[in-house]
């Protein structure tokens, strides 16, 4: 699995963390920025990560900004891209089961690194469950279909 990382500068200690963590689970990952912690517009960089992952260059993503909630926003407005903030466990396994979401946004001023990581371990270990779900996400692409042609 090959996962793309972004954050703002709110977001770059933590995503560091998350990188460090992911090597040493031997995953592949790639880190889109930013690179240090002088302010920077997370837009530029949440879009960058989501489009690589719509590209299917990477199969899923993590963003981190200071309440990932501007990532989010950013991301979802790319086709294919269903973008999920999560703070706690069982947001991140629904978020996969549930949803089939492709990108993990994180709040750096809103949890704590053990928090996240574990958040990172759920979200790349869950699968989607499909059935009902499945139904549900194709409404999410027709409408997707309507509003961004
Ligand atoms: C940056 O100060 C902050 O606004 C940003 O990291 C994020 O929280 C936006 O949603």
């Amino acid at each position: 699995m090959k996962i793309a990382l972004a954050s703002d500068h709110a977001g770059f200690r933590l995503k560091e963390q998350i990188k460090e963590y992911l090597i040493a689970k031997d995953k592949k990952c790639h880190d889109f920025g930013t690179y240090d912690e002088d302010p920077v517009d997370y837009p530029d960089l949440a879009y960058v990560a989501a489009d690589a992952v719509h590209r299917g260059d990477f199969d899923r993503g993590i963003l981190v900004c200071g309440t990932g909630i501007g990532v989010a926003i950013t991301a979802n407005k790319v086709r294919g891209i269903r973008a999920a903030p999560c703070s706690d466990i069982f947001s991140a396994r629904c978020a996969r089961a549930h949803n089939d979401a492709n990108i993990l946004t994180l709040g750096a001023r809103v949890i704590e690194k053990e928090t996240a990581l574990e958040i990172v371990e759920t979200f790349l270990q869950t699968s989607f469950e499909g059935g009902r779900h499945l139904r549900r996400l194709e409404k999410i692409q027709n409408l997707e279909d309507k509003c961004l042609s």
